[in-house]
């Protein structure tokens, strides 16, 4: 039986953790859903690992009595509003994003006032307050689909202008209206140093995250979400790629495609390891066991943005089936 009573100083060593993680899923009812962009121990203790979509989807289905997401602050947001009657712990509740960071939603419902008409599209890496400003949410992996599914009502997309601009191009829409936010690990791409390492690699095939800048994105043989990329490089009949995302989904690739050459594609500064989210990199397997041994720290949502933010989530869900 495991003891919730110890204080967070307590920790136990470090190869128990794994274990105790295991019987605190039992004892607590929990379900651990991760994202690809997760530390490699904390992948293979979840139940369910996936994008942004699935993540909300597994969110929403789920029974359990506590959700342990093991991503970043907007995904668990995410799940809470879509099963508000769940407990929703995050390791570490600083594990934020800089899309979300760059859109405050005082900033944008201001901004929003100068667009009355246009129908509002917020990918989903976005704060619970902006989402319940938009219309719809999105992923990466229904963007374009939503967008086609729009018609030729007039858009505003946020917080990302990146994937607002292949949504653009994807769409032959150049009167979308874009928040001008990005992500910071994404933009680290060099479209130098991916040609150097196309030369060493002639064959290999670039895959591309449609976070990441035009200058990487127009060399992608292929773009998608983390599992689009994921499914692309299992199914695909080459033998290898040079993989412009998060570099904690080769993890993953490397279980599933264990004889493919995987390649990451390089940051500008090769001394950095800045293809390696820092937020999502604040989760770790201690953070993983105390928050479900202490069911801390919670997320909690104000009422009213639960509901206003889910009907545009609910949207998404039902365009996306
Ligand atoms: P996916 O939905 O493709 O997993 O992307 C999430 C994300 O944060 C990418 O940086
Ligand atoms: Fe946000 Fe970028 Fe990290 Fe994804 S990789 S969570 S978009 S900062």
């Amino acid at each position: 039986m495991i003891s919730t009573s110890t204080t967070p100083l307590e920790l136990p060593p470090p190869d128990e953790l794994e274990s105790l993680i295991i019987e605190l899923k039992q004892t607590r009812n929990a379900v651990i859903l991760a994202h690809y962009y997760q530390e490699s121990d904390i992948q293979d203790l979840a139940d369910f690992i996936g994008d942004s979509l699935a993540l909300a989807q597994q969110a929403k289905q789920t029974n359990a009595d506590m959700i342990v997401f093991c991503g970043v602050h907007f995904m668990a947001e995410t799940a809470k509003i879509l099963n508000p009657k769940t407990t929703v712990v995050l390791p570490d509740l600083n594990a934020g994003c800089s899309l979300a960071d760059a859109c405050p939603a005082d900033l944008f419902a201001h901004w929003l006032k100068k667009y009355p008409d246009h129908t509002v599209i917020s990918y989903i890496n976005c704060s619970a307050e902006v989402k319940a400003l938009s219309d719809i949410i999105c992923t990466s992996s229904n963007a374009v689909s939503i967008v086609k599914q729009i018609g030729d009502k007039p858009i505003v997309f946020a917080p990302d202008k990146h994937l607002g601009a292949f949504i653009a191009k994807q769409t032959n829409r150049d009167d979308i209206v874009m928040w001008q936010g990005s992500c910071i690990v994404h933009e680290t791409f060099s479209e130098k140093r991916l040609l150097q390492c196309k030369t060493k690699y002639p064959t290999a095939k670039i895959i591309a995250h449609p976070e990441c800048q035009q200058q990487i994105l127009r060399h992608a043989d292929y773009i998608a979400s983390t599992t689009g990329l994921l499914n692309y490089v299992k199914e695909s009949t080459e033998d290898a790629f040079i993989i412009a995302t998060e570099a904690g989904i080769l993890h993953k690739m490397r279980q599933e495609a264990p004889n493919k050459t995987l390649i990451p594609a390089p940051p500008e500064d090769e001394t950095c390891a800045c293809n390696l989210c820092p937020y999502m990199r604040l989760n770790t397997l201690e953070k993983l066991y105390l928050c479900m041994r202490d069911a801390t720290p919670q997320i909690h949502i104000n009422p009213d943005i639960q509901s206003q933010a889910l009907l545009p989530i609910e949207r998404m869900l039902e365009m996306s089936v």
